[in-house]
């Protein structure tokens, strides 16, 4: 298995935390690399639901040593509660994970901005989850945030602060979003954590590396949602692809041994932005409810859509997924119509790949192919066994995605597992 990378290769909410649960089985270490607590990944182990904001995956395998890299944007006001929730519901935390010093941390100000930020975009509002994470990042490529290592040291917390609050005070006289006294109370708070936690995640990562140990990177959000490659502005503010889990963790692009796309057996989006195949009724109510396609972390519906083929074959080369994991096909069994987009077009002409434009993709209409339907309510969880119909409708998006698909998830539950390949 060596370094294995997870990604999601939709709008996120493909079911990654389920997966690297199921991974970590056989893993040593666990990462998370990029995004913060907009992520909610959900893991379902004998019927107790477990929603991980900023823990990896991988805390619920006593064996594996959970780590939060470089790349995250690093609630500490959540993550403790994270952690004690945790620690109610009997898991073992202390000592079990470590978080970059080079993190930056999500700070009161960030929130502030976020909400300040959406009222502003009025009607053009992005629909983000109000965890701080853009102005949070914002901070970091302006060079004024403040990382996890800056808590440890007094006089360089200071200065780190001071630098923040004048690069947030941009010359107005109106009362600055960064208060200075309430950073410095909050980064007081957090210090006996950070004294806990904190440690070199790129070092443990490359020593791991050399001792040949097993390795998860965890993926959040979506390839749709990254920074560059999504359809911005309706995005997220990290590399949500394989590239941000190279520069979140650390690890060298070389090491990784196998790129795992986590997918749904159709797509979902929360928040706002273009979702070409956007379901029609009755069926987006049906896959809603059925699904339970309601955020893990705000609680919103997600919008259902068809499964889109242009957007996969997009995410799967510009990753160089070497396999799939296709997640909730039991959510589409028993529908009585099923499609999947294979084209798109736009004022009349064939649109050769998924556009650079999102205004393009706004305006793009699709071209669907009919599936044959498989009965309800659910699909049975041995290989082998799947009804024909679903295997022609895997075997479809195998083709799209140039990559073989190695697990099929057809419940939420750790063991709703059908493993295809090794
Ligand atoms: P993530 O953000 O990619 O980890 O995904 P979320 O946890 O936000 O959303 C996935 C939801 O689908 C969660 O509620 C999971 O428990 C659930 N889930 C995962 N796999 C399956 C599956 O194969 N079938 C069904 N019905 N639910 C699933
Ligand atoms: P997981 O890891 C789905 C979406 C938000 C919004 C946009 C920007 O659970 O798959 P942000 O708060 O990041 O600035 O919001 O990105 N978004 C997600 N959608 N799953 C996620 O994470 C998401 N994280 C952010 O809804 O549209
Ligand atoms: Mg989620």
């Amino acid at each position: 298995m060596g370094v294995t990378a997870v990604i999601g290769i939709q709008w996120g909410d493909e079911g990654k935390g389920k997966i690297v649960d199921v991974l970590c089985d056989r893993a040593d270490l666990v990462v998370r690399c990029q995004g913060g607590s907009n992520a909610g990944h959900t893991v379902v182990v004998d019927n107790r639901t477990f929603v991980l904001h900023l823990v990896p995956s991988g805390i619920l395998r006593d064996g594996t040593v959970c780590l939060i890299g470089n790349g995250v944007a690093v609630d500490l006001e959540l993550l403790t509660a994270e952690l004690e929730e945790l620690k109610r519901s009997g898991i073992a935390t202390s000592g079990r994970l470590i978080v970059s010093r080079r993190a930056h941390l999500v700070l009161p100000h960030h929130k502030r901005i976020d909400q300040a930020q959406e009222a502003m975009r009025g009607g053009g509002k992005i629909g983000t989850t109000m965890r701080g994470i853009g102005p949070c990042y914002t901070d970091k490529y302006g060079r004024f945030g403040i990382r996890l290592g800056d808590l440890v040291d007094p006089s360089v917390l200071k200065a780190r602060i001071q630098a923040a609050a004048r690069a947030h005070a941009g010359g107005r006289d109106d009362k600055p979003v960064f208060d200075a006294a309430e950073a410095e109370a909050y980064c007081r708070t957090y210090l006996p954590l950070a004294r806990e936690i904190s440690g070199d995640v790129a070092a443990i990562l490359m020593d791991a590396l050399g001792e040949g140990k097993e390795i998860v990177l965890e993926g959040a959000q979506g390839f749709l949602l990254d920074i560059d490659h999504g359809t911005y502005p309706y995005v997220t503010s990290s590399n949500t692809g394989v590239h941000g889990l190279i520069t979140g963790s650390g690890l060298p692009p070389s090491s990784i041994d196998s790129v795992v796309g986590v997918l749904k057996a159709y797509v979902t989006r929360v928040g706002e932005g273009p979702l070409p195949t956007e379901m029609e009724e009755p069926y987006q109510t049906l896959v809603r409810e059925k699904g339970r396609e309601f955020g893990a972390t705000t609680g919103r519906p997600r919008r259902c859509g068809w499964l889109d083929l242009v957007a996969l074959e997009y995410a799967c080369s510009l990753n160089g997924v070497t396999s799939l994991v296709v997640t909730k096909l039991d959510t589409l069994a028993g529908l009585d119509a099923l499609k999947m987009c294979v084209a798109y077009e736009h004022d009349g002409m064939p649109v050769p790949s998924f556009p650079t434009e999102t205004d393009v993709l706004a305006g793009c209409t699709c071209r669907y192919v009919g599936c044959d339907t498989w009965a309800g309510p659910s699909l049975p969880g041995e290989k082998g066994t799947l009804p024909r119909s679903a295997r022609a409708y895997l075997e479809r998006i195998e083709a799209a995605a140039g990559a073989p698909i190695m697990m099929v998830s057809v419940g939420p539950e750790r063991g709703d597992t059908i493993q295809l390949q090794d």
